[in-house]
């Protein structure tokens, strides 16, 4: 019993075997008390005044009552001596901890004969770890793990030499520091040592203080920032290990030790998030990985791992947790893997494994409840009527060949909490029975695949909280009945889907996207009962009405985009102050009227808007200068990756820019309405603008000769209105600019000159302006240059250039897409995904640590 307890970690094991212990010893107690016996009244007076210094608001110490201290809830006595061996006030959440309230008193070293102390999960007011545990030198068990000591772990703990069992692990990363290690090897006896958590500062000698400990079978130095070289551990002295556990160091290097298929006894190896490198130890060595065949658990995810998996994987018959995600692994995955049928857990995501996974992968894996294969160049093919041995609990498949058939398989994976198969090639009706099988699902991603055929006219959803079938080609209409009141994302968007919209669409919560559809209809009778709606996307549809009022309700919404439909009516008045968080506003091509609301610029917010494309009409106003998201450059980086991916994105904007992008991006676009009079002087307070495109309006005057002040400016376009004067020369101050059009008006004089304006200059954007003269256009302002035929002369080949279009822009457009595409895919698919599901991904991670307590639970066992 005592030897198993050195080895307890998981929580509930600790329960399950103090209920034991706790049983076994009220009837020795019990015993005692018959024959008269008592404890020790210096030891209960230690013990009072301990219990004097805490708040103890869920009775812990209700039992404490009563002179037999030996009988009192968490102590134990010695049967021999009488003596307190054991003190017990550890728990496995902080639901009944006991609290700090003074001062911890140093009566408990009066416990001379404590063999076992834990003060697990308990508070201690940010204090510092007591120096006087050091004289407790009988003590064999001491655990203050996710408590909430502060400060350097005391030196002093190496006088404690006869300790087996050291826990000072903690959630709270930094709290806890040890900026000397000189102590840890006089605990020869150390058997489990676990300081997780706790900072190691700059101590680079950690290695060699753990290896001369000889009979360490537990070593958990999960994130403690360690960042030397796993190399250097050494085995001759860490043969018994059951346990590893390096994880979440971030800076671990080096390459893992090839001994490491000698610890035939491990059954727990975690080096996940480190920067190993290297490849796995495999066949040429004499001992592989294969020989570990008491492995449980094995973790190498996010680190730099080259190579193939070794074929030897397949003799690791006991592990039940394999994640080798997140490295730069390749080739097959080894057949072996199929053998392994005690595996629940599976994860190779993220990887360059290629060729076929067929069921011999999987037919003894009856266990198998997670399954991430995603983001390699992997091919899944089952036969159509293979029933697999395994239910899962969450797929996970990005980015897999699976098509073009849909995978018949995933039929009897009923009981899955998420399912990604977004890019699998599949090319196939969406089956009727999968709305059947994944009723009970939380997250659904069948985005980009060629999926087909319609939804159920009725669908019943209830744990849904994110469904993606966007990108495929499904059509017919929207479900009539979606019962899913847990609904988050609908993301319905580059489909076919035709028809009306359900009530339930308006009232939905997080992100709504419909947009790329043949939707029709309007949102008269759509209302929202004020759910934290936060993203409405009903680009490219045929909606048509006024400007959907259920939207007064959606008071939390940043994001809205109804561009390239047929709304019409005014922009209502409302819009600011219904939607007061608004960031991005697009309108764009529609058939909205009237003036633009002065109460726009309410929206404090708002960076992005675009109207271009309607009859709006009236003048700019003025106070559009009070925009306070525009006065200023969005985020620090605003230049670094932008200067480029302005143009793409002013050229992609029209129906496929990322939402992404919009959230960075200052822009004000009026173009092709019917605005008129004069640009307002104070539309140049607006320094945060990159984009100002107000073409093809019939505006009228000079241009502002205080333009050159947006000095962020990358794009701006005046063409096609009746601007007369002189082109400022403060437009040379742009040193950003990579589109300038300003073609079409009424413009005379001399073209200023500047280093970026030659750089982008090119007759085309002066076009149209029968008074303009100087480089670059062929007229040197010596001649009054009169001719209109210029202008005929070039019409046809100008006329395509209507607005600043980034054609004109060549130049810059080769170098945008490689920032763009640095920027989508740096991210590593993980916090990818997570950003889709954003405010679930608790949910997520809750469910790969419960798999890990899950695992703990056997391996203690
Ligand atoms: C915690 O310690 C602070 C002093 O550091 C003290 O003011 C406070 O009362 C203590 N809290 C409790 C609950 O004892
Ligand atoms: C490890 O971290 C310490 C403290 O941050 C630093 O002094 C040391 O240079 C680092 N060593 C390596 C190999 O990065
Ligand atoms: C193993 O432990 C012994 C005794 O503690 C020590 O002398 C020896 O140096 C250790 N081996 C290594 C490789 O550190
Ligand atoms: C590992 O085990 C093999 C075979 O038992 C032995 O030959 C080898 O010396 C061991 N390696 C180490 C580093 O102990
Ligand atoms: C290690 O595994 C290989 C097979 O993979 C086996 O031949 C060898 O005997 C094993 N060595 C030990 C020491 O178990
Ligand atoms: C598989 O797990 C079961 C139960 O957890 C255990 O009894 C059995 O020994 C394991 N099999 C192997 C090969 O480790
Ligand atoms: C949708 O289905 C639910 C459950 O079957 C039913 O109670 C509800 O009346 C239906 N709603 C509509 C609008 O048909
Ligand atoms: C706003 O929500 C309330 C109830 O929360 C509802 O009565 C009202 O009709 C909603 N208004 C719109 C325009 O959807
Ligand atoms: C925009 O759409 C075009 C074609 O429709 C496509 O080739 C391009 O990749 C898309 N761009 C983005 C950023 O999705
Ligand atoms: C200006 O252009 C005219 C005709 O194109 C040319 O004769 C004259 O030399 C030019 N003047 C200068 C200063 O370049
Ligand atoms: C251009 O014409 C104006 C009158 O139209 C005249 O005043 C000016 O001197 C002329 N400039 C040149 C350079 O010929």
């Amino acid at each position: 019993m005592t030897s198993r307890l050195l080895h307890c970690h998981g929580a509930v094991q600790i329960a399950l075997i103090l209920f034991v212990l706790q049983a076994s010893y009220v009837s020795s107690v019990r015993a005692r008390a018959i024959s008269g016996g008592g404890c020790i009244a210096s030891e209960r007076e230690a013990l009072i005044s301990f219990r004097e210094c805490f708040v103890d608001s869920a009775g812990r110490f209700s039992s404490w009552r009563g002179q037999d201290c030996c009988s009192w809830k968490g102590v134990r006595c010695s049967d021999r001596t009488g003596h307190v061996v054991k003190l017990d006030l550890g728990s496995q959440d902080y639901s009944d901890a006991i609290l700090l309230r003074h001062q911890l008193s140093s009566s408990i070293a009066g416990l001379r004969h404590l063999r076992y102390l834990d003060l697990s999960f308990n508070y201690f007011n940010f204090t510092r770890i007591p120096l006087f545990l050091g004289t407790l030198s009988n003590l064999r068990y001491l655990n203050l793990s996710q408590t909430d000591f502060l400060g350097i772990v005391p030196t002093q703990l190496g006088n404690l030499s006869r300790l087996q069992y050291l826990d000072l692990s903690i959630y709270c990363s930094n709290c806890l520091e040890v900026s000397d290690l000189s102590w840890l090897p006089r605990l020869s006896l150390l058997k489990s040592i676990e300081l997780s958590g706790i900072n190691f500062g700059s101590i680079s000698d950690w290695v060699h203080k753990v290896n001369v400990l000889p009979n360490l079978e537990i070593l958990s130095l999960s994130n403690c920032g360690l960042n030397s070289t796993i190399s250097t551990l050494s085995h001759s002295n860490l043969t018994n290990l059951e346990m590893l556990d390096l994880s979440y160091n971030h800076g671990l290097t080096g390459e893992l030790p090839v001994w490491i298929g000698n610890l035939t006894n491990l059954s727990y190896l975690d080096l996940s998030y480190n920067m190993l490198v290297g490849s796995i130890p495999s066949g040429i060595e004499k001992m592989t990985i294969g020989n570990m065949t008491s492995l449980i658990y094995l973790d190498l995810s996010q680190n730099n791992l080259v190579g193939s998996v070794p074929v030897e994987v397949g003799n690791m018959r006991s592990l039940d947790i394999l994640d080798l995600s997140q490295n730069m692994l390749v080739g097959d995955v080894p057949d072996g893997i199929g053998t392994l049928s005690n595996l629940t857990y599976l994860s190779l995501g993220l990887n360059n494994f290629s060729g076929v996974l067929s069921k011999e992968h999987f037919v003894n894996l009856v266990k198998l409840e997670y399954l991430d294969l995603s983001q390699n160049s992997l091919k899944i093919y089952f036969d159509e009527h293979w029933v697999p041995p395994f239910r899962l609990t969450g797929v996970y498949l990005r980015s897999c060949d699976m098509g073009p058939q849909f995978p018949s398989w995933l039929r009897w994976q009923t009981g899955t909490f998420t399912l990604d198969i977004s890019n699998t090639s599949i090319y196939d009706v969406l089956p009727h029975w999968f709305w059947v099988a994944f009723s009970n699902t939380y997250i659904l991603d069948l985005s980009i695949n060629q999926l087909s055929g319609a939804l159920p006219e009725k669908l019943e959803l209830p744990f849904i909280e994110v469904m993606d079938l966007s990108r495929n080609y499904l059509s017919g209409q929207l479900p009539a009945n979606l019962t899913a009141p847990n609904l988050g994302n609908l993301l319905l968007h580059n489909n076919r889907f035709t028809g009306t919209i359900p009530g339930y669409v308006c009232d939905g919560f997080g992100e709504i996207n419909l947009s790329n559809n043949q939707l029709t209809g309007d949102f008269s009778e759509c209302s929202a009962t004020g759910r934290p709606l936060i993203m409405v996307d009903l680009k490219n549809n045929n909606f048509s009405g006024e400007f959907p009022r259920f939207l007064q309700n959606a008071t939390e919404l940043s994001f809205l985009d109804l561009s390239h439909n047929k709304f019409s009516g005014s922009v209502p008045t409302w819009v600011a102050e219904k939607m007061p968080r608004l960031e991005v506003l697009i309108l764009r091509s529609n058939m909205f009227h009237g003036h633009l609301p002065k109460l726009l610029t309410g929206l404090v917010g708002l960076h992005y808007l675009d109207v271009a494309h309607n009859n709006l009409s009236g003048s700019v106003p003025s106070s559009l200068a009070r925009l306070r998201a525009m006065r200023f450059s969005k985020g620090g980086d605003a230049h670094n990756y932008s200067s480029d991916s302005i143009s793409t994105f002013v050229k992609d904007r029209e129906l496929n820019y990322t939402h992404e992008l919009t959230k960075k991006i200052v822009l004000i676009d009026l173009s092709s309405n019917v605005f008129t009079g004069y640009i307002p002087t104070e539309l140049c307070f607006l320094k945060g603008l990159r984009s100002l495109n107000l073409s093809k309006n019939q505006l009228s005057g000079p241009i502002p000769g205080n333009i050159g002040a947006l000095r962020g400016l990358e794009s701006l376009d005046l063409s096609y209105n009746y601007f007369n004067g002189e082109i400022p020369s403060s437009v040379s101050d742009l040193n950003f600019l990579s589109c300038l059009n300003l073609s079409y008006n009424d413009l005379s004089g001399r073209i200023p000159s500047g280093q970026q304006l030659q750089t982008i200059n090119g007759r085309y954007m002066y076009i149209g302006n029968s008074r303009l003269c100087g480089p670059p256009l062929l007229d040197n302002c010596t001649t009054n240059y009169t001719d209109q035929n210029f202008n005929q002369e070039h019409e046809s080949e100008m006329h395509a250039i209507s607005s600043c279009y980034p054609s004109l822009c060549t130049g810059f457009i080769l170098g945008l897409w490689a920032v763009f595409c640095t920027m989508l895919f740096k991210k590593t698919w993980r916090t990818a995904y997570f950003r889709i599901v954003d405010v679930f991904y608790d949910k997520v991670y809750a469910q790969v640590a419960i798999s890990k307590v899950v695992f703990m639970k056997k391996f203690l066992r």
